[in-house]
């Protein structure tokens, strides 16, 4: 025993590692039985479509799921009057659906409101596979499917319309799909948070990707972990809407982001794109402009690169983050200045 004092053994760090894993496991079983079950958007909108301030809900068929949309385009508006204006498709990421872009940082600054005071833009948000009130199915869900979903959506609820798309994180990696393989209904793509290579390994992602994790953490403890991680400047945000959020959508979507990348495909774009890069986020996730610069190297289309200092990952929804965000669409794209 004497031959110990002098070299303390230290805690072995599977145990510390077991220790947490029981602590996940236990704090996130009630979880996912109590809470993650019980809450979903049919909470919110019993009926199938609603309509406030300005925005409709919509559903349609498209790649075998029900789609679910919220838009500013007005009910039974004559095509041609449609027709004249410029589109903007918002993409939520995993975990965020389309409501949060109406609601945050609040209905009069959010990303729907501020895209809607610019003149004949009319805005529409999707909810992902798995997300909001579209169809849960079975996964893993590729960014391939996700943006066959979306662009047959589109097609469904608007023929022959092409969209400026905005995509937060992995929206972003559906926006870039959208515009290398459903060319037909893309005008221009912009977003922040993720890269055209996802499949360098990083140890958050992977670990916050894996479903013996998600599952046991359930939304809202997720939820409270991203805050952290992504170090988000509107602490709650994200944890008060993972409540409406199923928990499956999370953890099929979750295992796409580090099998995706499109570097080699970067010759192939046409649409002009708008690459915005919030300071925090290249701390969190190494989304950087840097990084940026040289994924799009071969690129011949328009690249605008931009970054913004004080935001993170979820940039939409912090105070000031739609504002600089449209400002930064209208200049790259031309976004409300014709109709
Ligand atoms: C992504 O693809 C590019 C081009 O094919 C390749 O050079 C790069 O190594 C890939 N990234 C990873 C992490 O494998």
């Amino acid at each position: 025993m004497s031959e110990r004092r002098g070299s303390p053994r230290r805690m072995p760090r599977w145990w510390i590692a077991a220790a947490l894993a029981a602590l996940a496991a236990w704090e996130g079983l009630p979880q996912q039985l109590l809470h993650t079950r019980d809450t979903q958007w049919y909470v919110e909108a019993p009926t199938a479509d609603w309509k406030r301030d300005g925005v409709r809900s919509v559903f349609v068929t498209a790649n075998g799921i029900r789609v679910h949309l919220e838009t500013t385009a007005e009910e039974g508006a004559g095509e041609a009057a449609v027709a004249a204006r410029q589109h903007v498709l918002i993409v939520p990421g995993t975990g965020t659906g389309a409501g949060m872009f109406r609601r945050w940082p609040s209905k009069d600054d959010s990303m729907v409101a501020e895209l809607s005071k610019r003149k004949g833009v009319v805005v529409t948000a999707v909810d992902l596979r798995g997300h909001g009130r579209t169809t849960v199915t079975p996964g893993p869900y590729s960014v391939e499917l996700l943006a066959e979903d979306v662009a047959g959506a589109m097609r469904s609820a608007f023929p022959g319309e092409k969209f400026h798309v905005y995509g937060l994180s992995v929206g972003m990696g559906v926006a870039m799909v959208l515009a290398l393989d459903h060319k037909d209904v893309v005008a221009s793509i912009s977003g922040n948070g993720f890269l055209f290579d996802r499949s360098v390994f990083q140890f958050d992602a992977w670990f916050f990707s894996r479903p013996f994790v998600t599952r046991a953490l359930g939304m809202q403890l997720l939820a409270t972990a991203a805050e952290m991680v992504l170090d988000i400047n509107e602490r709650g945000v994200f944890v008060e809407e993972s409540r409406h959020m199923p928990l499956e959508g999370f953890v099929q979507t979750s295992l796409s982001w580090l099998d995706f990348n499109v570097t080699h495909r970067m010759h192939e774009y046409e649409a002009p794109m708008l690459l915005l890069s919030p300071d925090k986020d290249a701390k969190a996730t190494g989304n950087s402009k840097a990084q940026f610069l040289r994924e799009t190297a071969g690129c011949r289309a328009k690249v605008d690169i931009v970054e913004f200092a004080g935001f993170s990952h979820f940039m939409p929804f912090e105070r000031g983050g739609p504002r600089r965000i449209v400002e930064a669409m209208v200049r790259s794209h031309g976004l409300g200045e014709s109709a």
